[in-house]
């Protein structure tokens, strides 16, 4: 079987379920990547390689809700080398400003070459002639060239939904020239923000010594290579529509009565992950509970800590750090069936997600650095009377667009506290104008009005590959 588009990303869109049986089935990830990607891909006859995460040996290609899903398999080593090693020990931290410190190893490097040139071999097998190839994300930075080196004929595109550093931070990488010539495989290198694609093309002229003018790089064998932000988004209206079900307005309801019906209800939810500010904000709340600016039965602060890349040791650490903070505040200031964090560390639902978005007054999300940031978009989206406040780092990506949240800086806890604060005593005026103003730009720029200007881009470059039909 050959495709005329080939989606490669280091995660599949399904994941990995028990079924009532007892047998192994799969569920489709609730991510807003697939929702934008689907219709082109059923319009392209198209086909997503990616990990099903684990080491299962099941290589086949199958069929899911009517996508065709190619799974890539890993073993333990390639595990630890490319994914927890390469990806996310040394690049994420490296591309996340320094939040946490970053480790170089060879061997680390040596998994990550490897397992890329698997996903291009994977790519190159299932494309058809000059089909477009979309490679996603920091996990598979050399698969462009991989790729182009393999199969001249394609179109291919990169989008990287992680910050790209500023060349102070970039240059400490002992693969730099490496990445850069792994990314310009591509016809279209797609980032979040201009600042990245600045950043990239600024690399590219000092350490390639390419030419390079404005957004564009002149490639000696007179290919040239587009670099440019696309803010990605979410399914707003699926969210909406959600947020204003029956089913989660009751549960909404349910929430708020559990908690014992607080004034006001703020909420953070966040993968657990150092990059996220989650240990700052919550400090923030406290104190100002300590101030005595509010009570415990005034606020509660709900805090979903999604458990993620939990064999990796910052992130362990990071969990005992946050466990140890919650039991301390709670201690010092919590009363029977009254605590001031109320902490889950479980992932959960869409549902459940737009019921908890419904019931909070106060949505803060304080990231040190963050590519986008889709909880902040996603609750706006649910916000459809126009009410309730956000608190927004200004490292988010999201508070280019969304400039009419709190903005703060996750640094500054005194200026984290006012900001805090000045959300929960908001008079619902001033919260309306803000959110109305917010809920325009989320509706207007949704997920797939990113994909379609990114496949559209895409379809403009001149290659030998043909164009992709839009959905
Ligand atoms: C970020 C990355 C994605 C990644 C996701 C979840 O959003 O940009 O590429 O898939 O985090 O992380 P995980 O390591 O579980 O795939």
């Amino acid at each position: 079987m050959s495709y005329d588009l080939v989606i490669v990303a280091n995660r599949l869109p399904v994941d990995r379920v028990a079924l009532p049986d007892g047998s192994k089935g799969w569920r489709t990830s609730p991510g807003g990547l697939v929702t934008a990607i689907e219709p082109v891909m059923r319009a392209n006859d198209g086909v997503w390689i990616g990990w099903p995460g684990g080491t299962d040996q099941d290589l086949e290609p199958f069929e899911h809700d009517g996508l065709q899903l190619a799974p890539m398999t890993m073993s333990a080593a390639d595990i630890e080398g490319f994914y927890e090693g390469f990806s996310n020990g040394t690049l994420w931290p490296l591309y996340h400003d320094l939040v946490a410190k970053p480790e170089f190893h060879r061997e680390w490097w040596d998994a990550y070459v490897a397992v890329n040139r698997r996903f291009a071999e994977r790519a190159a097998s299932l494309a058809n002639e000059g089909a477009t190839v979309w490679v996603h994300d920091y996990q598979l930075q050399l698969v462009p060239q991989m790729l182009r080196d393999l199969r001249p004929d394609l179109r291919i595109g990169f989008y990287l939904h992680i910050p790209f550093p500023p060349g102070e931070l970039f240059q400490q990488l002992p693969w730099r020239r490496q990445i850069l010539e792994g990314l310009l495989g591509a016809d279209l290198v797609g980032f979040q923000m201009p600042g990245g694609a600045q950043n990239f093309v600024r690399l590219v002229r000092q350490r390639v010594g390419h030419k390079t003018h404005r957004d564009l790089v002149y490639l000696p064998d007179g290919r040239t290579v587009r670099a440019r932000p696309f803010p990605i988004s979410i399914d707003a209206a699926g969210f909406e529509e959600m947020a204003r079900s029956e089913a989660v307005a009751e549960r909404s309801a349910e929430i708020r009565e559990a908690l014992g019906n607080p004034r006001k209800i703020f909420l953070g939810i966040d993968r657990l992950d150092y990059t996220k500010g989650i240990f700052a904000r919550l400090r923030a709340f406290s104190e100002l509970i300590d101030d005595g600016h509010f009570d415990v039965e005034d606020a509660v602060f709900v805090q979903v800590a999604v458990p993620s890349r939990e064999q990796v040791e910052q992130y362990r650490i990071l969990r005992d750090e946050i466990d140890r903070l919650v039991g301390r505040i709670n201690g010092d200031l919590g009363r029977i069936g009254r605590p001031a964090i109320s902490y889950l560390h479980s992932s959960y639902p869409r549902e459940e997600m737009a019921a908890l978005y419904r019931a909070a007054d106060v949505m803060v999300v304080t990231p040190y650095r963050d590519g986008m940031n889709l909880v902040a978009k996603e609750y706006v989206a649910c916000r459809f009377n126009d009410d309730g406040a956000l608190v927004l780092s200004e490292f988010a990506g999201a508070a280019d667009e969304l400039r009419q949240a709190w903005l703060v800086n996750p640094y500054d806890i005194n200026g984290m506290k006012s900001a805090l604060l000045e959300a929960y005593q908001a008079d619902s005026k001033e919260t309306t104008r803000r959110m109305k103003a917010m809920r325009r730009t989320v509706t207007q720029h949704d997920v797939a009005a990113w994909a379609d200007s990114f496949m559209t881009e895409l379809s403009d470059v001149e290659t030998h590959g043909k164009a992709v039909r839009p959905a």
